[in-house]
């Protein structure tokens, strides 16, 4: 090729990226495939490399991450960078809107309203189209240069042609949106690697290391919300035709602003994205509120180094700080010494937490979590609130607690062995396991924790034998073991001896007892505390078995012939049904008229039975032999090619084009991961 050839297709080749580029970081809807970019972008590579004179520095192939720096400059910005109000009540919103109503001499006014993005703040500045600086907000006044981390991120164009003002500046927020944090988390914990708490700190954690090889690996993303300033062109004179401008030019702008024109329609959309909150791929902390024409932001101004003219209106927290007083330890019912987090009372999302679980000792170091630490908590749901990690100021606490060590947690026998804070009996742990066990099958806390597990919702479902019910049974002696539930319609009169039982209340609860005995045998089996057994593995017992006592002579080989039934789950089970005590448990649960067979129909544990599934690209929540297995437990199949037998291709991220060639042949129904998950959860692919 002549040089001036090389010169063209290495432009041409620029162009073309930059434009497959910008459909798939910016507008989320790419015109090709993985495949077919990575080619383009190899041919670009390598005419650069052998014509190193016309390598440009906005080359797409450039956003790869230069060399580290020693440390970053220092940016001043030419307009302050400021922060937001905030309003954490409708009082306040309300307050705010009156305030801004007055001021503006009760001119009716359009509001802007936008997601308060979780990440940090930048600010982009572009010369003659070429991105020159990215910059952190810092002090609002002087931020760090961090330009070429910034140029790491897809979705910020590094040059933009077209009718544009000469000089400019934007201003957004760089986030990480949940998927990819989950999946850096998942990979640095294979790793060994320290956990980022949220995805907040993981992006402010990429953007502001020396080395831009790291930034560039992270799935970083943006959101352009303001024009800092712009010279040598007109812009629009108010926020939302700003925004539409900047988009237009190649900006990514959050799709979820709206522009409203009351306050009752700014509530109404405020109260729809706390419904939403949690399925938005990315993690915002609140709606910013933001008047919409420029002269009237003007003429309303600052306090301080707050506008007038905006307000964030935040959402209840889900996650919060507080002290991690202690870290105690509590036996669960298979005898596991489970670490317990004492927090200081804090309210989370409207509900105070004072617990929360830890997962095992291991988690805890590699999450860095130490008494006294100030830490993260969160809350999704009804799930257990959990201890994501320490704060940044705790790490750097000089006078930090000592890694945390289990076994220091627990009194020592003579020899020095470790003892049960329950029973005394002795500590062990079994080679492979992360957890510590005690020893003592007749442990009173492990007895009390089973009696519990059988009485939970998802089990035998007895209302009224909560936690202290079952703690308080078990102590008086009315209930050792699960099977002498069924006896206490003979202990009335002892019943009602105990504190807080009326007439009613001990009616109520044999009652609750006495329905419970017709339940479904997966409840049945997942009520046994069988270790390694919950819900999902007792279905597909209950599918394979029909009844507890074949189920309880099942030999490991049999087990294990089950499709997804791993050896150790095997043999958890084999054990449980070799000891006297258990079986001795399950006689009496029978004799007391318990039920101890399936329904005639498996299709209420098996909903996927006789539906064939593929899977093609890469999934989000779980990898594909982990979808494939949960798929089988449900009755279905899975398979690696699309036939005329494939009743679901399953579409991913990045899926292979013969899959969907032959889905199309067959007319096979292709299904997003979504609506896989739904069907797991034995829900219809449609809403609803
Ligand atoms: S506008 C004067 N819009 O909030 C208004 N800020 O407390 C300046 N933020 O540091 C900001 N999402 O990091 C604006 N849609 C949004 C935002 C947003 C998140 C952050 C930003 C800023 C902080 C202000």
């Amino acid at each position: 090729m002549e040089s001036s050839e090389v010169k063209q297709r290495i432009d041409q080749l620029s162009t073309i990226i930059n434009h497959h580029n910008y459909r798939y970081h910016v507008l989320d809807s790419p015109e090709i495939s993985d495949a077919e970019y990575d080619e383009l972008l190899r041919e670009l590579r390598q005419l650069e490399k052998d014509n190193p004179q016309f390598l440009s520095p906005d080359s797409p192939t450039q956003r790869v991450g230069a060399e580290p720096v020693e440390a970053f400059g220092v940016v001043e910005h030419p307009q302050p960078l400021l922060s937001l109000g905030n309003a954490f009540s409708e009082g306040e919103l309300t307050a705010w809107y009156t305030r801004t109503s007055r001021l503006a001499g009760s001119r009716q006014f359009d509001m802007v309203c936008e997601h308060k993005m979780d990440g940090l703040a930048v600010s982009l500045t572009y010369i003659d189209g070429r991105l020159v600086t990215g910059a952190t907000r810092g002090d609002g006044y002087r931020g760090e240069n961090i330009t070429q981390n910034l140029r790491t991120v897809r979705s910020i164009p590094l040059s933009i042609s077209g009718d544009i003002p000469s000089r400019f500046e934007v201003r957004g927020e760089v986030f990480m949106p949940k998927a990819g944090f989950r999946k850096l988390n998942r990979e640095r914990e294979s790793e060994n690697l320290p956990l980022f708490a949220n995805p907040r700190n993981a992006a402010a954690g990429s953007v502001r290391q020396l080395d831009p090889r790291i930034a560039a690996a992270r799935p970083l993303d943006i959101f352009i919300y303001a024009l800092g300033y712009a010279e040598g062109k007109t812009m629009p004179d108010n926020h939302w035709d700003t925004l539409a401008y900047l988009e237009s030019i190649g900006f990514k702008v959050n799709p979820n602003n709206v522009l409203l024109k009351s306050i009752d329609e700014v509530e109404t959309y405020y109260h729809q994205q706390v419904e939403n909150r949690e399925d938005l791929p990315y993690e915002a902390d609140g709606v910013v509120i933001k008047v919409n024409s420029f002269e009237l932001q003007q003429s309303l101004g600052y306090v301080a180094h707050e506008p007038r003219w905006a307000v964030a209106y935040k959402f209840p927290a889900v996650r919060g700080t507080t002290l991690l007083k202690e870290i105690r330890i509590s036996v669960g019912r298979t005898g596991t010494m489970n670490p317990v987090a004492v927090l200081e009372p804090v309210k989370v999302g409207g509900v105070t937490i004072s617990n929360a679980a830890l997962h095992n000792e291991d988690d805890i170091r590699r999450k860095d979590i130490r008494e006294g630490d100030r830490v993260y908590i969160q809350r999704a749901g009804d799930v257990i609130p959990e201890v994501l990690g320490p704060t940044p100021d705790s790490r750097e606490n000089p006078q930090r607690h000592d890694e945390f060590k289990l076994l220091a947690k627990l009194d020592k026998d003579v020899q020095g062995q470790p003892l049960c804070p329950e029973c005394s009996s002795t500590v062990i742990k079994p080679k492979d396991e992360v957890m510590y066990y005690c020893s003592n099958a007749a442990c009173p806390a492990q007895a009390r924790q089973r009696i519990r597990l059988f009485t939970s919702r998802g089990a035998m479902d007895i209302r009224g034998i909560g936690e202290s019910q079952s703690a308080t049974l078990f102590e008086e002696g009315l209930v050792r073991n699960v099977a002498d539930l069924y006896t206490l319609k003979d202990k009335r009169e002892k019943l009602l001896q105990l504190e807080g039982m009326g007439e009613k209340s001990v009616e109520n609860l044999l009652e609750a007892v006495e329905s419970s005995k017709d339940r479904p045998l997966p409840r049945l089996i997942s009520g046994l505390g069988i270790r390694h057994v919950g819900g999902t593995v007792a279905s597909l017992l209950a599918a394979n078995f029909r009844d507890l006592t074949e189920l309880a002579e099942a030999t490991v080989e049999e087990l294990t012939e089950i499709p997804a039934l791993g050896p150790k789950i095997a043999e958890s089970i084999r054990d449980f049904f070799s000891r006297e005590e258990n079986l001795d448990i399950i006689r009496r649960l029978k004799d007391a008229g318990v039920r101890m067979t399936a329904e005639e129909t498996p299709r209420e544990s098996m909903p996927l039975i006789g539906q064939e599934f593929v899977i093609t690209g890469k999934l989000e929540s779980s990898s594909r032999p982990e979808a494939e297995e949960k798929i089988r437990i449900l009755g279905g199949t899975a398979k690696s090619s699309v036939t005329r037998k494939t009743t679901y291709l399953v579409v991913g991220e990045d899926p292979g084009a013969s899959k969907l060639t032959q889905a199309e042949k067959w007319g096979t129904q292709k299904i997003t991961e979504e609506e896989l998950l739904r069907l797991l959860e034995g829900k219809g692919i449609e809403n609803g």
